[in-house]
């Protein structure tokens, strides 16, 4: 294996991931790619920061070890709370979701009126309210958890009339506070797009933290002469914690295509930064 062929690794929580990863793919479809999902612990988002951080140092210890050049954190919560840990430990270049994200808002609004919602631990750690004010002091960022959305993300339900009445009970506020722009800064949030979408009306502009989490990946592996120059069909490996009921089924949907090379790493097995 090369340099340039060696994998890029992603981490989650779980399966929300694979909407980073699916943006990855569709940025970079020569890469070669080894996901990590933690399903024997999700959720991060309602753990302590420390305790997420520790688990967030296994799961990049496990992908260091399977080879990858360049760790991609694709859960918000992980990558509010412990990109620094991760990037201090590793000694590959790490990107989170968070920053990417920050300055896609930051280049969508017009107002300086921001919305970010996500889960406790991330809105909690103001990791988004805190990367767009470094870069513009005077914007106004209205954060609010939505935990709901996760369960309604993963039955599917991204048009249900239920989901748009949790929409319209979470974004109300800052809605009145008009917003120009909301990160969806939930892996499973981009899901319900077509309700956020819907609720927020066309004067928000909507932001993945995913699409702008990629170009990243691919500008810094550009960059660093890294991007995979061969031609051949790229590898897809995905490693769960656990094996979830209905994992393919939801996997294949965050994923957007169909799900193959599903391994299970047992919690015993993660290895640990020496
Ligand atoms: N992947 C997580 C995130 O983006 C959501 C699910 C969880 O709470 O673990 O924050």
């Amino acid at each position: 294996m090369t340099e340039r062929s060696r994998p890029i690794g992603l981490f989650d929580s779980g399966i929300g991931g694979l909407t980073v990863a699916r943006q990855v793919m569709r940025a970079m479809p020569h890469e070669n790619i080894m996901y990590f999902g933690d399903t024997a612990r999700v959720p991060y988002g309602s753990k302590s920061s420390e305790t997420v951080t520790g688990y967030s140092l296994q799961a990049a210890a496990f992908l260091e070890s399977l080879g990858v050049k360049m760790i991609i954190i694709a859960c918000n919560t992980a990558s509010a709370v412990a990109l620094h840990h991760v990037r201090s430990a590793a000694s590959v270049p790490v990107i989170g979701v968070i920053e990417p994200g920050a300055r896609a808002a930051i280049d969508a609004t017009k107002a300086g009126i921001i919305g970010v919602i996500g889960t406790e631990g991330t809105v909690r750690s103001e990791a988004y309210q805190k990367a767009i004010m470094e870069r513009v002091p005077d914007a106004r960022v209205h954060s609010r958890p939505c935990p709901v959305f996760v369960s309604l993300a993963e039955e599917g339900m991204s048009h249900h009339p239920a989901t748009l009445i949790m929409t319209r009970e979470y974004l109300a506020p800052m809605l009145s506070q008009s917003i120009d722009t909301l990160i969806m800064g939930c892996t499973h949030y981009p899901i319900l797009a077509p309700s956020i979408g819907e609720v927020a009306g066309e004067s928000v502009t909507l932001i993945d933290p995913g699409v702008a989490t990629a170009e990243e990946a691919h500008r810094k592996l550009r960059d660093l002469d890294l991007l995979n120059d061969a031609t051949s069909l790229p590898r897809h490996e995905f490693y769960l914690s656990d094996f979830p009921h209905k994992f393919i089924e939801v996997g294949e949907r965050f994923l957007g295509h169909e799900l193959h090379h599903v391994h299970r790493i047992t919690l015993d097995e993660l290895p640990h930064f020496s």
